[in-house]
């Protein structure tokens, strides 16, 4: 991967700081250190778990209609990113099995015109909670255990739910317990926003048909470069980066990304930084804004509204498809001065056209550009992402692992409720 940071103004970016914050990570005596599993995760994971996993995984494949994947935030942003950059977020028209995400919040209709649209399929449910007592994914699993059960009986029910959560602990793992559900382990180790390449994201990637051997490849080699001091790690210069602009009153930084099958990414990187840093009245809001549909919405904020956004823009050398633009003879849409050029040489031009514009409307832009949308690359860009969660969020002087402010709205909500 690349980095460019010219054009964000920052010359002589100092990576001291970022270097003792990746020392602090690797050897683990910074802040919130027993979560930090994920540092060495790529390389230590259960194998044996993992073969079970694969298998589980191709059971679903061969038998299931639909797998609906339970869960919510960290629980599922990550395997949800994964498909629809390396399959398509139009997965489910034409391939088999259908994946559906639930308990990612409370709206009735989601959860109705889920339990429609597989109604004559044969569904499996894999439930995803680390706490195994969060209300949203809760609320689904209820209601689709019970219809499945009532459909299928207990015992078929219970072939075809699959629970990842907590090795002992929780409400879920209990359940879990009773029912005989196949279970997989989130490491106690391990936050659920770092939690992508556990069994949180690789049981729904592999039953959605991704090679997951070759994101944890991509993981591995992307973590040892990612946290080393070296000055060449691209990881510490993003990090040191996000807080120079920050500390330079840049207060949201908006990921500027190529495409639809890219906006589940932009949602895992707003929820791994936003929860990482936003906190002790400090951090950079995370934004997203698609390139190039939201220049015809965001657009214009962007380019004269407040003076307080850094943009990063995240692109693919390579990308997966192309086609070119045919000559018509007629030219009635006048587009015959694109004539025989490539989309990925038009969204080029657009991106740097944009890049100039936001330069020049006084937004500092940082590029990071990945090789292609491929597994092995997407392994690197989570470790790459993650590594630098974790630099910057120890520069900023936080806890990158804890999550305090999440629970406010719940101790409210559950008090309400009568619980
Ligand atoms: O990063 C986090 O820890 C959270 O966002 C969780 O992923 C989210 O709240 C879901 O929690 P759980 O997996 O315990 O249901």
């Amino acid at each position: 991967m690349k980095i460019d940071i010219t054009s964000a103004g920052l010359r002589d970016l100092d990576l001291t700081k970022a270097k003792e914050a990746a020392r602090a990570l690797k050897e683990k005596t910074g802040r919130g250190s027993e979560f930090t599993g994920w540092t060495t995760l790529p390389f230590d994971y259960d194998k044996a778990e993992y073969r079970r996993l694969r298998d589980c995984a191709a059971r679903i494949r061969k038998e299931a209609d639909a797998l609906i994947v339970i869960g919510i935030g960290g629980s599922y942003l990550g395997a949800r990113a994964a498909i629809e950059l390396l399959k398509s977020p139009r997965h489910n028209a034409g391939n088999r099995p259908q994946i559906y995400f639930a308990g990612n919040g409370i709206s009735p209709e989601d959860l109705s015109q889920i339990i429609r649209l597989t109604e004559d399929k044969k569904v499996f449910l894999n439930v995803i909670s680390k706490s195994g007592t969060t209300l949203e994914p809760a609320l689904a699993f209820r209601i689709l255990r019970q219809r499945l059960e009532k459909a299928l009986g207990k015992a078929e029910a219970a072939r075809r739910i699959i629970c990842t959560t907590d090795r002992a602990k929780g409400a879920l793992k209990g359940l879990a317990d009773r029912e005989d559900y196949e279970c997989f382990v989130i490491p106690d180790d391990i936050g659920g926003r770092y939690s992508v390449l556990t069994p949180v994201g690789l049981l729904p990637m592999e039953a959605a048909g991704i090679d997951t051997e070759k994101i944890l490849e991509g993981a591995a080699e992307g973590m040892s470069l990612f946290l080393s001091e070296d000055e060449s790690n691209h990881a510490l210069t993003y990090a040191a980066a996000r807080q120079a602009l920050q500390n330079d009153g840049k207060l949201i930084e908006v990921l500027s990304y190529p495409g639809e099958n890219m906006r589940f990414f932009a949602e895992w990187w707003k929820q791994l930084y936003g929860e990482s840093e936003g906190k002790e009245l400090g951090g950079i809001f995370p934004a997203s804004l698609e390139l190039t549909a939201d220049l015809h919405s965001l657009g214009q904020y962007m380019q004269q509204g407040r003076r307080i956004l850094a943009e990063t823009i995240i692109r693919f050398e390579c990308p997966a498809d192309d086609m070119a633009l045919p000559f018509d003879e007629e030219n009635a849409d006048g587009l015959n001065y694109a004539a025989g050029k490539a989309f990925s040489e038009i969204f080029e031009a657009a991106a740097r056209g944009v890049r100039q514009a936001h330069e020049e409307g006084g937004v500092p832009v940082t590029e990071l550009v990945f090789e292609s949308p491929d597994e092995r690359t997407l392994g690197e860009m989570f470790a790459f992402f993650e590594a630098s969660c974790g630099i910057s969020g120890y520069i900023q002087g936080v806890d990158p692992f804890d999550q305090p402010g999440v629970e406010a709205y719940k101790k409210n909500m559950f008090r309400l409720l009568g619980k």
